[in-house]
């Protein structure tokens, strides 16, 4: 037995140092997962609200002790995943091995007595713990591991990036340093689960599923919770053929699809408001193009916007997800744009003229596409590996993708992250915008259908253009800003890292360049106005020289050493 178990150790030593390189991994877990059908988005996607599905969310008194918590939930039933994290006050996610123990723990719930209000009585999966006065309460050795939830400060970001020894392993450590963790996606569809709650009171068989960049793997620590309202299940067709008789429900109708989504979320997001613990803020926008309910979930920190009949843009996040998953390099660069288009005010959180992240995540897919080996296929070609299964049309567009990622086979493209950071800016520096359209279907730039200023073809819904709210000042200043970060990207004394300093403070270079706040001030509404009176090339000529300054001292330094 015990010459069984070390062999068991030395193989799964074996099985790691196999695996020894961090592309080879991927490739491997890709091939095998896919083979086991379990890295499939859509499989993924259901592990996971399933997980949540038996999860809880409590609310911990400050100085709860590990131990002491886990064993008192214990008593409800076996706890397979537990973690903490710091909100308005200490929570804890709490997953059990089955969804019965979630029965006894609420069994054990009450509802609280206020005082001079009243409550509503929705017994939901959001708990609060409390001591109840006997035996200790805390612990002086108690020391909890709480999960982050939100990204690091820019500046400290700079430092970790300045002090990396490539620009390769500066995106990386970006994504690093910037992904969502698997504790935070684990909140996120625990969220959705708890909303689907409420909405189940009126459609028993509906899900509430995350899309964006909560699924899409392009998601940033504190980015906005997505979700639809999935109200597919509920029209399943289960006739009794043969007795020429059939029963269907009778139901209300509205005007149109539109009209009946807007009264759904109507409602809805109305309970969401009046019942749901832990909402605040609800707004309901069922005007906008894609009816809406807009909220903060308190206990998560998440700002949610709920939506139904999104279909398409569930497709969207599968395919950014397949993406991702193709080569490594696709999320670095990705991430790396994102980030440096927010420091430069080229996206931001307010709705309006600017690029949207899912805009610039297309605009980086395409520019993979068309390097001279092909990084990524088109959307074209993943669709033509689908299977028979895979088929999906949603309101007659073609929205089929292949689910089995083994099937790709990618070209053997061996550029370095930092060269295609800089030929990513180059690109899109001297890119005819006024003529063409972006185009990951084909992987090839179209004549525009209609003139506005920047024209990206819908993967999906082809007819329609994804950054139709983009005035010509945003796309200018995007191109702008492209010029100029290719333009630092030349230069030596952004491209190295100073020799010899490996102190604790080291100059930024590299990406960290890119995302200085000198080049950064124009970050912000505020930013924008004074942008006007710093012309680029001043702020560049800033930048610099406080850059060769830099490296001069530390140049002097080591030489007087
Ligand atoms: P964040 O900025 O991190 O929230 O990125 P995101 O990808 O989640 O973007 P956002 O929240 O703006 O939109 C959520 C999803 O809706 C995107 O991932 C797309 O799938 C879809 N989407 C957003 N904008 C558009 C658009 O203009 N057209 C279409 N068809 N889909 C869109
Ligand atoms: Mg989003």
């Amino acid at each position: 037995h015990l010459s069984q178990k070390s062999d068991l150790r030395a193989r799964r030593i074996l099985t790691r140092s196999t695996f020894a390189t961090k592309a080879q991994t991927v490739k491997k877990t890709l091939q095998a997962g896919a083979a086991a059908g379990k890295e499939s988005f859509s499989a993924l996607q259901e592990e996971r609200r399933e997980q949540a599905e038996r999860s809880v969310l409590i609310s911990c008194p400050p100085n709860i002790n590990q131990k002491k918590f886990l064993d008192y939930i214990s008593k409800h039933g076996h706890v397979q995943n537990h973690f903490f994290y710091q909100s308005y006050g200490i929570y804890a996610v709490v997953e059990f091995s089955t969804k019965d123990s979630i029965t006894a723990l609420k069994a054990n719930c009450t509802i609280p007595s206020v005082q001079h209000e009243a409550a509503v009585p929705f017994k939901s999966r959001l708990l609060s713990l409390k001591w109840t006065g006997q035996g200790s309460q805390s612990n002086a050795s108690n020391t909890l591991k709480l999960q982050k939830h939100l990204p690091i400060p820019i500046n400290e970001l700079s430092q970790h990036l300045s002090k990396q020894e490539s620009i390769d392993q500066q995106l990386q450590c970006l994504t690093d340093l910037y992904q969502l963790t698997e504790e935070n996606i684990s909140l996120r569809f625990l969220v959705c689960s708890l909303l689907r709650d409420i909405a189940a009171a009126y459609f028993p068989e509906c899900i509430i599923r995350p899309f964006g960049s909560t699924v899409n793997s392009f998601g940033k620590l504190g980015c906005d919770l997505d979700m639809f309202l999935d109200l597919d299940g509920i029209s399943g067709q289960n006739q009794r053929k043969g007795s020429g008789l059939s029963l269907e429900y009778q139901v209300k109708q509205g005007t149109s699809e539109r009209t009946v989504t807007q009264s759904v979320l109507s409602v809805i997001g109305e309970c969401v408001d009046q019942f749901g613990p832990g909402c605040v803020g609800v707004q309901k926008i069922l005007n906008a193009r894609c009816p809406l309910v807009r909220f903060a979930h308190q206990p998560s920190g998440f700002q949610c916007d709920l939506t139904a009949n999104n279909r398409v843009a569930m497709k969207s996040s599968e395919l950014l997800f397949v993406y991702g998953k193709l080569d490594a390099r696709v999320r670095h660069l990705v991430f790396a744009v994102r980030c440096w288009a927010r420091v430069h005010g080229i996206t931001s959180s307010i709705p309006g003229a600017w690029i949207t992240n899912f805009s610039l995540t297309v605009l980086v897919l395409f520019f993979l596409q068309r390097r001279t080996q092909p990084l990524l296929p088109t959307l074209d070609q993943l669709r033509d590996l689908a299977d028979p299964s895979d088929q999906c049309i949603i309101e007659g567009n073609d929205c089929t993708i292949v689910s089995d990622l083994s099937k790709i086979k990618l070209q053997k493209n061996t550029d370095t992250l930092e060269k295609l950071l800089q030929e990513f800016f180059e690109f899109y520096g001297n890119f005819a915008f006024s003529s063409t359209s972006i185009n990951i279907r084909k992987g090839k730039e179209q004549n525009k259908p209609e003139s506005t200023p920047l024209h990206i073809q819908n993967p999906f819904e082809t007819g329609l253009n994804i950054s139709k709210n983009v005035n010509t000042t945003q796309l200018e200043r995007f191109v702008a800003l492209c010029r100029e970060s290719a333009w630092l990207l030349e230069q030596k004394e952004v491209l190295k890292r100073n020799a010899g300093q490996s102190a604790d403070v080291v100059p930024p270079w590299g990406l960290a360049a890119l995302l200085l706040p000198s080049v950064a001030q124009s970050a912000g509404v505020k930013g924008r106005r004074k942008k006007k009176h710093h012309p680029a090339s001043e702020r560049i000529k800033t930048l610099l020289e406080s850059l060769k300054s830099s490296s001069g001292g530390a140049g002097a330094k080591q030489s007087a050493v």
